[in-house]
């Protein structure tokens, strides 16, 4: 058992809203990492929590993924960090943090995982009519999208819903999930349930998610 609180990383790359409920709710964020000047830097900056920007070089076919997924590692280790959370973080990471930081990957997804997966989670579910969507805590695997699900809730598509006005009703759940289920999360890993085997099973019973299939 560790007896000191885990160190948490949040990465992002957006408007940071989800950084800001995390920091809100009282979670104490060691770093925070963006791949490209964006708000979630300035959040970090307005709240006092150290902030490092890990920029990328391109976003060409050239990209080196897995060199940048090393250099990040080699940052989260100077930080010394337990536990990554992405909350809108845009880059796509690969083995070498899946490797060094397996089962403490965390992320959260707007849909009901397994359903609609990748960038475009939101527009897809509205062009496939789809009358409940949601939101989805992870363990992040190198799969993206992919990983034992934490925590679900749905949320209903209203009539005349665009992307925008149904991804913001869908963020305004996972401001609230996303926090609760990190606590939760790095409670098990200070209590030493943590599994760095990366076959996390650190179901977190929701009531809400019951019956919530898509
Ligand atoms: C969230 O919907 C998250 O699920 C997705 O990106 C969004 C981040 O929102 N991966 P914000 O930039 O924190 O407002």
């Amino acid at each position: 058992m560790t007896s000191q609180a885990p160190r948490l990383a949040i990465l992002a790359s957006g408007t940071g809203t989800l950084l800001e409920a995390v920091i809100e709710a009282g979670l104490c964020v060691t770093v925070v990492v963006s791949d490209r000047t964006c708000r979630a830097l300035q959040v970090a900056a307005s709240a006092g929590v150290q902030a490092e920007l890990l920029e990328r070089d391109t976003f060409g076919a050239d990209f080196d993924r897995d060199g940048y997924s090393a250099r990040l590692v080699q940052l989260l280790h100077r930080y010394k960090v337990d536990v990554v959370a992405m909350a809108g973080f845009a880059t796509v990471l690969t083995g070498p943090l899946f490797e060094r930081y397996a089962g403490r990957v965390l992320n959260t997804h707007p849909s009901l995982l397994p359903a609609f997966k990748g960038w475009h989670a939101v527009r897809d579910a509205l062009q496939a009519g789809v009358a409940v969507t949601g939101a989805t805590v992870h363990v992040a695997t190198e799969q993206v999208d992919e990983g034992p699900i934490l925590a679900q809730e749905e949320v209903p598509v209203l009539g005349g819903d665009s992307e925008a006005s149904l991804h913001e009703r869908i963020k305004q759940v996972e401001r609230r999930l996303y926090p609760e289920t990190i606590r939760v999360f790095l409670g098990t890993v200070r209590d030493g349930q943590g599994d760095p085997g990366g076959t996390a099973q650190h179901i977190i019973a929701n009531p809400r998610t019951q019956g919530a299939t898509q």
